[in-house]
């Protein structure tokens, strides 16, 4: 199985999914570590109930950007994690720390990207009038919410939205979306090639229906 380290900052409902999913013993992952900036992350206790070891490292204790992921990567080369999935992560990653984990880093996206990368997605989606919203899981690069799209999941967007429920809405399809996407990579379905994802067979695809 492939070794996964899931990162995040808040509730961690798509780092339980990614848990649930390899609970499964068909499943081709399991997690072996969850990493949180955020000491009072929700996720870390959901993570400690099924047995994975927790990490925090707090920005706010280290000099600087590069002292803080100079610490995530040394704990990262105890856990040697295969993968690593960004699952509610609100941190910008340096290139220098992507290269390290260059085409076996994913991230989820609760838009279709390119529309809507960054912050306050789903009321931008709102303002600019979608009919349809949905999320998005990549490979990360340097650029922001810019890395080759792995898969893709889409929801109605209703007149009557809010925020609050459209991004609970994109989030029921996020927690079937990530699975999907760590199996698809961990099997050797999908991977980084010249700054593309490249798909090893239809199968995979396929697997989305
Ligand atoms: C999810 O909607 C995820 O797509 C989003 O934060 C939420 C985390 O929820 N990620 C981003 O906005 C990344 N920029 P969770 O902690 O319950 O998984």
């Amino acid at each position: 199985k492939k070794r996964v380290a899931v990162f995040i900052s808040g509730g961690g409902s798509n780092m339980v999914s990614l848990a649930d999913a390899c609970a499964a013993p068909d499943f081709p992952a399991e997690i072996v570590a969850v990493i949180s900036d955020k000491p009072t992350a929700g996720g870390l206790a959901k993570a400690q109930g099924r047995g994975i070891s927790t990490f925090v490292f707090e920005r706010k204790d280290f000099a600087g950007k590069a002292e803080h992921e100079a610490a995530i990567l040394a704990a990262l080369a105890d856990i040697r994690p295969d993968i690593i999935c960004l699952a509610g992560y609100m941190r910008i990653i340096s290139g220098d720390f992507i290269r390290v984990y260059e085409g076996r880093m994913l991230n989820i996206h609760p838009s279709l990207l390119p529309l809507f990368p960054g912050l306050h997605t789903h009321q931008r989606a709102i303002n600019a009038g979608m009919k349809i919203a949905g999320c998005t899981v990549h490979f990360v690069t340097e650029g922001m919410d810019e890395g080759p799209i792995v898969a893709q999941a889409v929801v109605p967007l209703m007149a009557d939205d809010t925020s609050e429920t459209l991004a609970s809405r994109v989030l029921t399809v996020e927690h079937k979306l990530y699975p999907l996407a760590l199996r698809m990579l961990s099997e050797g379905k999908v991977r980084m090639e010249d700054g593309k994802a490249a798909f090893a067979d239809l199968a995979a695809n396929e697997t989305a229906k």
